[in-house]
Formats: C-alpha cells, structure tokens, sequence
C-alpha cells in the first residue's frame, strides 16, 4: 500500500473509529481483535487511513475494559493513534472519538473498526469530496429487489431499487459539520450520515462506490468471506 497526497498538501483530516462494540452477534468475541489472515480485524480498518498523508490523527473508542490497557500493537502507533473510552452505543462511542480529535481539522471520517476490507481508493475518494465541501458515504448500489414491509412482514409496496445504494463507513465531513451533528448528546443512530441529514446544514453527501466486499464483519460466517477477499488481494 503506498502513501497518497493528493489534494492540499496541508489539509489536515481525523479519523474517528468506532470499536467499543461488544460483539454479540460474533458470540461474544470483540471484532477489532478477531484475527484476520494473521493481522486483527482493527489494525486492517486502519491501514488505508494511516497511509494517507493527509490523515493526521486517528481515535480509536474502545471498550472501557479494553481503552484503559490497549494492546501492545495499537499503543505502537502512538501519538498518530490515540485510544479513548467508547460508550453503550455507536454514537456515543464516536462521539467521545471526535473530543478527542485536535480542534483544527479541515474534515473528519467516521469508519467503523469492524469493516477491514476498506481499500485506500475509497479512502481517498470520500477525503477529496469532504475537502471540497460535501459529505461523503461509502456503500454500493442496492442489487436485490426492496420490499417496504409492514410490521408482520406483509409487503406494503415494491421501491425503484435503481434509487437505493446501501449505506457503509467510512462516511467523511468537513469538520465542523460533523461535529455539529453529534453536538446534540442525544442525537443517537447508527449512520452518521443520518445525524447530519438531520441538522438540516444543507450539505449535500454523496455515495462513493465501494462494492460489496467493503463488508461488515458482523458474524461468524463473515469470516471466511473477509479472508477470502484479503487473499484475493494479496495474491493480485
Ligand atoms: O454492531 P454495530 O454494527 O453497530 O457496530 C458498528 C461499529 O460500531 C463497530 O465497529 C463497533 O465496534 C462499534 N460500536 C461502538 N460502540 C458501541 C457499539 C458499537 O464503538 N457501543
């Protein structure tokens, strides 16, 4: 992976992580420290944001348990990553991460820890538009038919799909935009995008292809997919 500075060479960018899940849908096992290919799923997530130039500072929210001793392989890339504690929720937790972000970023992304297969191209894509002024949200476009359902699951009606993408991290702000978002402490959800949209500042967001391989690391059977497409990686 090679180093990248495009856009103003001074343009200062933090990256807050959210990691402080507690991992119940992967039996109970933290996904920032499940083993990937040799490598925690944590230290993958981070790899295309610490090898942007532009990327000046990193806040990772662990769980309390785990921010008051890190591991040894986080606490090696100090001051560039710092660790902060998370809390019950994933707002909460990114918000404690963007305090601890210095004052004067030109922008800030939100990625969450448990997506390692986030590439540098997207990466650097949602920091060129965060620079210009927009939002900027990872996904790809939806590829099966949606059905609006009911509450027992009876189908109410059948969306366009061609108007849906799925929404993914990292999701990328000017600064002060984002921070506006998570002013309000209450302001709870698990798209940071939503919490902007909400603010109504009128910055408008666009989607960033990422592909369906920029996936959540949520279950079990999500690991052997993740390995298999950081393998595919290596051997190209
Ligand atoms: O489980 P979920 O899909 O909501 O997790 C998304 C991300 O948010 C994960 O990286 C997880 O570690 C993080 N998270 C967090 N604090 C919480 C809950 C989730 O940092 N209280």
């Amino acid at each position: 992976m090679t180093a990248r500075a495009a856009g103003p060479s001074s343009a200062r960018v933090g990256v807050a992580v959210p990691a402080a899940g507690s991992g119940l849908r992967m039996g109970g096992v933290r996904k920032a420290f499940l083993y990937l290919l040799g490598q925690p799923t944590l230290l993958h997530a981070l790899g295309p944001f610490l090898a942007e130039t532009r990327v000046v500072a990193v806040v990772v929210a662990l769980a309390p348990e785990d921010a008051s001793s890190p591991p040894s392989w986080l606490l090696d890339l100090a001051p560039r990553v710092l660790v902060v504690a998370g809390g019950a929720t994933r707002s909460q937790s990114v918000r404690s991460a963007i305090a601890a972000l210095p004052e004067d970023l030109d922008a800030i992304a939100v990625h969450d820890a448990a997506r390692p297969l986030i590439t540098l191209r997207v990466v650097a894509e949602c920091l060129d538009l965060a620079l210009e002024g927009f939002g900027a949200v990872a996904g790809c476009p939806a590829v099966d038919t949606l059905k609006r359902v009911d509450t027992q699951g009876f189908v109410l009606d059948t969306p366009d799909r061609s108007s849906f993408w799925h929404a993914q991290t990292p999701q990328v702000f000017p600064a002060g935009v984002l921070r506006a978002a998570y002013a309000d402490a209450r302001a709870e959800g698990t798209d940071d995008s939503a919490l902007v949209e909400r603010t109504g500042s009128g910055v408008r967001v666009r989607m960033v292809d990422a592909g369906p391989s920029n996936l959540k690391v949520t279950r079990p059977e999500d690991v052997p997919v993740a390995e298999a497409i950081l393998r595919g990686r290596a051997e190209r």
